[in-house]
């Protein structure tokens, strides 16, 4: 099986002339069958995910731009619309956005970046909810940041060791853009064929921990600096530690590179209400609320497994994220779990979603995500949240 047998080669070093050598791994053999493959066996968990925010993260420009983004990509004249590429300084205009990502928050855009082939992202990001521009100036490639938690299958295929102090992402893959069905099933070709049970990963039966792990791979704040982007600095997200492979779920990234990775709450030395730097400075409220439920509601978003850990939900095993929303899609059992409606199975009325899960984790100015912690001492009021369905510019 481990056909990816590692060799020395020079890689992307080349493009700078640079002698340098890196790690590198053959492209993998196609494990990975696409979500469409799913389609004539699954219809019914098909059409439920074509219509969850899973499927429509990252999207060709037209499948995706916002009704707003395009009205007001340059007339807006209290806060201009982008102009440039975070990366390069290069000018682009609204024709050269090649992918948006996002759209229930916020929504950002991709262009060429051509000194490296990848894609970076323009300097200015649209509030959702305010319909407004804001600057948003992350300095790395797409691909090499934020590629694991927004596609599926990813894994890093050269990694060039000499490139500053700790190195770069020079090629990576996967196997579709966006969370298809194989970021939580497994890579699924195999199971295609068989139609069996055995070649695919399934939740029933699986520990509550386990199920959990699977969305809290994506679900999370860390850095990382045992890889980095093609730019050079520490990436956010967690590629499997061996170039060449890609997570599976049941795997348990938690344990993955100790030594290179910092995960707030998650690793025991990375004390929750410790003062991190960089992308994890403030990353959790700590204030006198917080020692007193001793529990740490997230100030940023993508942290729901950091702070659901904390939970006695979690902790006594009572339920996994996906208790409470299933894979985000029906099927043919049973419709998609409303997780709003999930308190009332187990608690009286007085468990309301407003009173314990407040908008905390800030995604854009005015605009938070609900708060995990689930926690009995819990009254923060909590700011704004997303509300009703984005509208997109279809023709
Ligand atoms: C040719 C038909 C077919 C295709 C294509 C197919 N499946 Fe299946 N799948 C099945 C059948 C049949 C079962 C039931 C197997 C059993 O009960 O032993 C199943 C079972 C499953 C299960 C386990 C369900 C359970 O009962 O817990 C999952 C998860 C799953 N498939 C996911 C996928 C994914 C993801 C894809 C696409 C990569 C896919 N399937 C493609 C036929 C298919
Ligand atoms: C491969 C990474 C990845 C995995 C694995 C993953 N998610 Fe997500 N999830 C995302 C991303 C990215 C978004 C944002 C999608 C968007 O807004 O377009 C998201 C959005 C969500 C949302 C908000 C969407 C909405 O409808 O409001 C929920 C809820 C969610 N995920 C739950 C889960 C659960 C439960 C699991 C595990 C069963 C899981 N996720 C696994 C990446 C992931
Ligand atoms: C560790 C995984 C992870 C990394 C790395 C990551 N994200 Fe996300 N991102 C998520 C998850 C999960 C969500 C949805 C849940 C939330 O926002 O609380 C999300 C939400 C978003 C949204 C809002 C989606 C919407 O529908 O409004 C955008 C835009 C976004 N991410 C862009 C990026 C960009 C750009 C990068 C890289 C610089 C990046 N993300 C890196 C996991 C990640
Ligand atoms: C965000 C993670 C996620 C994604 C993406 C996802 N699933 Fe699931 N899937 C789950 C979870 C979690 C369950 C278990 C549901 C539950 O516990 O209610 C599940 C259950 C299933 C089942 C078993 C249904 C049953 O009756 O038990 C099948 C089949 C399945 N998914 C297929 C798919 C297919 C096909 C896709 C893509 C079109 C897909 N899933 C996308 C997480 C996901
Ligand atoms: C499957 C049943 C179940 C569901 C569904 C459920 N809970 Fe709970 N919850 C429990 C149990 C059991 C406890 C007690 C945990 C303990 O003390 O061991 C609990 C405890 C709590 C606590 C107190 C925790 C503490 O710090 O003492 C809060 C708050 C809470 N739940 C909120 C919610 C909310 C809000 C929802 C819906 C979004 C919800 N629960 C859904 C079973 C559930
Ligand atoms: C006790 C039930 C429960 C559990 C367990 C749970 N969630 Fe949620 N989650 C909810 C509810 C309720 C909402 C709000 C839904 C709504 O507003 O319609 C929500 C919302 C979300 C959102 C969107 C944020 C927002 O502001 O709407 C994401 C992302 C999410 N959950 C991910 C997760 C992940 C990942 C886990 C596991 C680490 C998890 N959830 C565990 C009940 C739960």
């Amino acid at each position: 099986m481990k056909k990816h047998v590692v060799v020395t080669a020079v890689a992307g070093a080349l493009m700078l002339g640079l002698t340098a050598v890196a790690w590198a791994a053959k492209a993998p053999k196609k494990e990975y069958a696409g979500s469409e493959a799913c389609k004539k066996c699954h219809a019914t968990e098909f059409k439920s995910w074509k219509e969850s925010y899973h499927s429509k993260m990252v999207r060709k420009k037209d499948d995706g731009i916002l009704k707003g983004v395009v009205e007001k990509w340059a007339t807006d004249g209290a806060t201009p619309g982008p102009t440039k590429g975070n990366v390069t300084g290069k000018e682009f205009k609204l024709d050269d956005v090649e992918y948006v990502v996002g759209s229930k928050w916020k929504q950002r855009f991709l262009v060429k970046n051509d000194q490296t082939g990848g894609l970076q992202f323009m300097d200015k990001q649209f509030n959702r909810m305010s319909g407004l521009w804001e600057g948003y100036g992350n300095k790395n490639d797409w691909n090499t940041n934020c590629g694991t938690c927004h596609t599926t299958g990813y894994r890093i295929l050269e990694y060039d060791e000499k490139f500053g102090k700790h190195g770069r992402t020079a090629k990576d893959s996967y196997s579709e853009m966006n969370v298809g069905c194989e970021a939580c099933h497994g890579a699924g070709a195999k199971h295609v064929k068989s139609k069996s049970k055995k070649d695919i990963f399934f939740f029933a039966g699986k520990s509550k921990a386990e199920q959990t792990k699977v969305c809290g791979y994506c679900h999370n704040r860390i850095e990382n600096e045992k890889f980095m982007t093609a730019q050079g600095n520490p990436r956010e997200d967690l590629p499997a530690p061996k170039v060449g492979d890609t997570f599976k779920p049941g795997d348990d990234w938690t344990k993955w590179y100790p030594e290179h990775a910092v995960m707030p709450g998650i690793q025991p030395e990375d004390k929750i209400d410790a003062d991190y730097t960089g992308d994890l400075k403030g990353l959790f409220i700590k204030d006198d609320k917080s020692k007193e439920m001793g529990a740490y509601d997230a100030a940023k978003h993508h942290q729901q497994y950091q702070e659901y850990i904390q939970s006695k939900h979690y902790k006594n095993d009572i339920l996994s994220c996906s208790d409470c929303h299933g894979g985000l899609h029906a099927s043919k059992k049973a419709p998609a779990k409303d997780a709003a409606k999930s308190c009332a199975s187990c608690h009286d009325a007085s468990y309301t979603i407003e009173k314990y899960m407040p908008g905390t984790g800030q995604t854009v100015k005015n605009l938070f995500v609900k708060t995990h912690t689930f926690n009995k001492n819990q009254t923060r009021p909590g700011g704004p949240t997303a509300k009703g369905e984005p509208e997109y510019n279809k023709k």
